[in-house]
């Protein structure tokens, strides 16, 4: 008997229309259009308008993913959703997207795994598919990190790097053997949590945020860029090479590498560590900068939309972010 896994039916994504050039930054702090090319390849994010939430940018993505695939919301079995902004400390955003999406009954996991969010969601979709628990599931990256960045020069190194969007997936059973997720591999090492974090709010505080918290920007996510970047390099290629391997497959075989947008310079190096070529490698970072949890689905959705994904494509997803959590998912398209 053939058995049971998940293949992608639909995928979408939405971002918001207000663009932010790099010189539109260099205008509220000390930095140029010129350093943050050279370093991260950005030259433009967006930024969501006042008012819009998450969950909506989260339900048009999905709104999309799903029409892709010729289905309706109630056809929806269980939400996956991945972020490190929700809407609010609780509930997770996950309810407040089945809500607009019309939903009820149906259970809602979010995930925080900051950029590994989405990866991780679609191990956690793959295994509930797999065990029969679920037939299709819904999962979601989303982020919005402009409402929550340092944007005066203190914060340069962080605030250039990140934009607002949402990426969505749906996943459903199927027993067809040359089709859908082969292996997804995550991991995580907490030793380094403080190393990319936003420390407060925080319910290890008394209140959980003061103003003298506020003065000291103890509320503004920090970053030791090289060690993140040290890190990155090193375990995105292994995560890559874990998912080959499993399935007696080497980076050759690899028809399009999607990896987590954090860095133009990191996803070169990752390239160039699995000796792959240019065309072989998905980037859109120049356009949305780093939107966590919603960098992979957004760049899935727009890599189907330009005819760089077809049937029987072995494409490969990898991720890294702060925790660090890491890990890849390897896709028979
Ligand atoms: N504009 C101008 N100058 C900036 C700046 C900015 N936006 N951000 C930092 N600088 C300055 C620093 O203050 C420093 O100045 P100094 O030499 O006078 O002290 C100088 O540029 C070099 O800073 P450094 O941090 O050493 O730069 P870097 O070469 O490591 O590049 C990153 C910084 C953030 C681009 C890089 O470390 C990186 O990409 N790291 C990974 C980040 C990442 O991907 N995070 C998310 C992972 S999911």
């Amino acid at each position: 008997m053939l058995s049971t896994h998940s293949r992608f039916v639909g995928t979408g994504y939405y971002v918001p229309e207000r663009i932010v050039t790099n010189h539109e930054l260099s205008e509220v702090m000390d930095t140029s259009d010129e350093w943050i090319v050279e370093r991260t390849g950005i030259r433009q994010r967006r930024w969501v308008p006042e008012g819009m939430t998450g969950a909506e940018m989260a339900r048009r993505a999905s709104m999309m993913a799903l029409t892709d695939g010729d289905l309706v919301p109630a056809d929806i079995d269980a939400i996956v959703l991945g972020t490190l902004s929700p809407d609010h400390f609780f509930p997770g955003t996950g309810v407040f997207l089945q809500r607009a999406l019309g939903l009820e009954g149906v259970p809602c996991l979010d995930l925080r795994a900051q950029c590994s969010g989405f990866v991780y969601g679609l191990s956690v979709a793959d295994a509930w598919i797999r065990s029969g628990q679920y037939e299709t599931v819904l999962v979601v990256g989303v982020e919005i990190q402009s409402t929550g960045l340092d944007m005066s020069t203190r914060g340069r190194d962080m605030a250039v790097l990140f934009g607002d969007g949402a990426g969505a997936a749906v996943l459903q059973a199927t027993q067809n053997e040359n089709q859908g997720i082969l292996t997804t591999r995550i991991h995580a090492d907490g030793r380094h949590a403080e190393i990319l974090w936003a420390e407060a709010a925080s319910s290890s505080h008394h209140p959980r945020i003061d103003a003298k918290m506020i003065e000291e920007g103890r509320h503004f996510p920090t970053m030791e860029g090289k060690e993140v970047f040290r890190h990155a390099v090193t375990r995105m290629p292994e995560a890559v090479l874990e998912v080959l391997g499993e399935n007696g497959l080497e980076p050759d075989d690899i028809d399009l590498l999607i990896p987590h947008q954090a860095n133009l310079r990191i996803s070169q190096m990752v390239q160039r560590r699995l000796g792959l070529s240019d065309e072989k490698v998905f980037n859109n970072i120049e356009k949305y900068g780093n939107t966590t949890a919603a960098t992979i689905p957004i760049a899935l959705a727009e890599a189907v939309r330009e005819g760089l994904v077809n049937r029987g494509d072995l494409v490969c997803m990898v991720a890294f972010g702060s925790g660090f959590t890491w890990g890849a998912s390897l896709v028979r398209w």
